[in-house]
């Protein structure tokens, strides 16, 4: 099965509206390589300007509430996400999984609601280094699926698998153990949604960068990548978008 891959920045709490400027080269790296497709999440604050100013980039967010609309004091919903221009969301970051305590299951409610509204969700996974460390990888990451993926397949799911000790770090999982993963979130795909899962796009996140994007890419089950840090100058992130369009 051909995927097309994905290769998703992610600005996290950094930019602004000068910042933008950024992403029409972006825009142009983005036509040049029609295989893949390619996204920017900026902070909410920007997504309306970035989607004006970049119509034909795919512009998403990094969290989203589960409700549509209601009580719910600084928090964004997908419709609002949509109206904005916004195609695509990330749900269970491991820094949102940390900082702001969300469950599984309050992951799997936020991805629900994205793919309702239409939006791309990317739903995050990854162990820590403790975890790595005490040969648990594996089955954290099985135990996330099972919390935080949607009941029922959605074309528009994507999975990001973001070992935690990688994120910011310069440190990238080897190959061999990427590999092993991505196989591994594969089997619990395909057990899940049957032949469906075959379909569905898994991310590599943690330090991508234009040096190690290429070998990244060619690791089996890799359909692209989550890039923080590299994600924040066009100087940067342009040389992954060409790696993905050159594998
Ligand atoms: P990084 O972040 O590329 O800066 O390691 C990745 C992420 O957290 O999505």
């Amino acid at each position: 099965m051909t995927r097309r891959k994905l290769i998703a920045g992610n600005w996290k709490m950094n930019g602004s509206l000068a910042a933008l400027a950024e992403l029409d080269a972006v825009a142009d790296a983005a036509r040049a390589a029609p295989r893949v497709d390619v996204a920017v999440c900026t902070p909410f604050t920007l997504i309306a300007a970035a989607a004006a100013r970049v119509p034909d980039l795919a512009i998403g967010a990094q969290d989203v509430h589960a409700n549509d609309c209601g009580a719910n004091t600084g928090c964004i919903s997908a419709p609002m996400l949509r109206e904005v221009g916004a195609t695509h969301v990330i749900v269970g970051h491991s820094e949102r999984r940390d900082e702001q305590r969300e469950s599984d299951a309050a992951v799997r409610a936020k991805a629900e609601a994205a793919l309702a509204a239409g939006l791309t969700a990317i739903v995050c996974v990854g162990e820590s280094e403790a975890q790595r460390d005490a040969g648990d990888a594996l089955a954290t990451v099985a135990a996330q699926l099972d919390g935080s993926l949607p009941a029922a397949h959605a074309d528009h799911l994507v999975v990001a698998y973001e070992p935690i000790w990688a994120i910011g770090t310069g440190k990238t999982a080897s190959a061999g153990d990427i590999g092993e993963m991505h196989g591994a979130i594969r089997a619990r795909l395909v057990a899940r949604y049957g032949a469906a899962g075959e379909g569905v796009r898994i991310l590599y996140g943690g330090s991508v960068k234009a040096s190690n994007a290429r070998e990244i890419f060619g690791v089996g089950d890799v359909d692209g990548a989550l890039v923080g840090g590299a994600s924040l100058t066009a100087s940067a992130f342009v040389p992954i978008i060409e790696a993905a369009s050159a594998g």
